[in-house]
């Protein structure tokens, strides 16, 4: 799916995170009997050196709802003005209802609609696309975009190829109408023949929960990590090319790179053949691990508070996940 850049009336007017009391470190992950890994080997190979897991009694819509109250106050919104909730998580509370619709109720959004995007570890940001687009032809004048993950409770922690990978947390952006044209290019894609390198089998139509489902783990995440590293590696470079050519721009015209977190080694990979030197790239895996749908929510509250991000940056956000999917976003930073 390709735009047609400049966007008339919608911009990104506030943000709020959530991140899990929690702080397992690598070497924790590491003791886990039977796991058989190291701190040396999880930071080497991903850069990942501590990830934060939500409370037992905390579910995904949880997280979103903590998320979702701080971007209303950073925004100074009342929940009653909110005209949609829109949620992504990779693991919802539940096959249904929508964690959207769980996250209006939690923060009082009484007169919003609610639904769920499910594009893997991208819905946040087709949901974001889907925001601007809502906004800007006049259908709302305030949409709630929340990536909200407790990913950690589908992870099989006797898999030491995904489960040292994942964290918990989520991010929340509104999305408002202004009289201003804000710079958004996007490039949404889809390539369905990857479903297999990355899925939760069991617990939906093809694979209805059962003993058997169970004794095979099979409702826990399963990856292909090396077939989800070749993809992210082509298709992060791709896609951000195709943006910045279609804006006619290049790396150098690009102050803050975003990247979905999901491993250090995909990061430098495609900062160094998209052209970005490190100071132009915004990184916390190290912290955070990969957080799916909140993970770039949460850059980009990081990377405010830590002032690389500032008003009038020319910023370009990518992600990708399960599906496979990947989504790109260029646009002007206006907070
Ligand atoms: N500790 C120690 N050894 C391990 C571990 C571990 N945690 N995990 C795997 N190994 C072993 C493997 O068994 C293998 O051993 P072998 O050579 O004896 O067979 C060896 O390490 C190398 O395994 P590889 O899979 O080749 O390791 P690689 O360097 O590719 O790193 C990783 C694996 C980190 C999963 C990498 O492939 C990756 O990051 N892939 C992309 C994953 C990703 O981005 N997923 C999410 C995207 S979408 C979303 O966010 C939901």
């Amino acid at each position: 799916m390709n735009g047609r850049g400049m966007v008339k009336g919608a911009y990104i007017s506030a943000l709020g995170v959530y991140l899990p009391e929690r702080v397992v470190t690598n070497s924790e992950v590491a003791a886990m009997p039977g796991l058989e890994t190291s701190d040396e080997w999880i930071s080497t190979r991903t850069g990942i050196r501590e990830r934060r897991v939500a409370r037992a009694e905390q579910a995904s819509s949880d997280l979103g709802i903590e998320a979702a109250r701080a971007c209303l106050a950073d925004g100074s919104l009342d929940p009653g003005d909110l005209d949609l909730v829109i949620s992504a998580s990779l693991v919802p509370d539940m096959i249904f209802p929508a964690t959207a619709s769980l996250v209006a109720e939690g923060v009082g959004a009484k007169n919003a609609g609610a639904f769920d995007v499910q594009a893997g570890c991208v819905g946040y940001m087709y949901g974001l696309a889907g925001a601007i687009g809502f906004v800007s032809a006049g259908m709302a004048e305030h949409v709630l975009v929340v990536g909200t993950e407790a990913v950690s409770r589908a992870l099989d922690w006797r898999d030491r190829s995904t489960c040292i990978l994942f964290g918990d947390g989520a991010g929340a952006t509104l999305v408002s109408a202004s009289d201003n044209g804000t710079l958004f290019h996007f490039d949404l894609g889809n390539d369905g023949s990857g479903a297999p390198f990355l899925n939760l089998p069991a617990g939906g139509t093809r694979l209805p929960a059962s003993h058997e489902t169970v004794d095979q783990r099979l409702h826990f995440l399963k990856m292909d990590g090396r077939q989800v590293y070749k993809f992210a590696t082509r298709k992060v470079v791709e896609s951000c090319t195709n943006v910045l050519d279609k804006a006619g721009l290049t790396a150098a015209d690009v102050d803050l790179f975003v990247p979905h977190q999901a491993n250090l080694r995909i990061i430098d990979y495609a900062a160094d053949r998209l052209g970005f030197d490190e100071r132009q790239v915004f990184y916390n895996l190290d912290r955070y691990g990969n957080t799916s749908n909140a993970s770039i929510p949460l850059c980009l509250h990081d990377a405010v508070q830590g002032g690389r991000l500032k008003k009038g940056d020319t910023v370009l956000l990518v992600g990708f996940g399960a599906g496979l999917t990947w989504g790109t976003c260029l646009t002007t930073w206006e907070l």
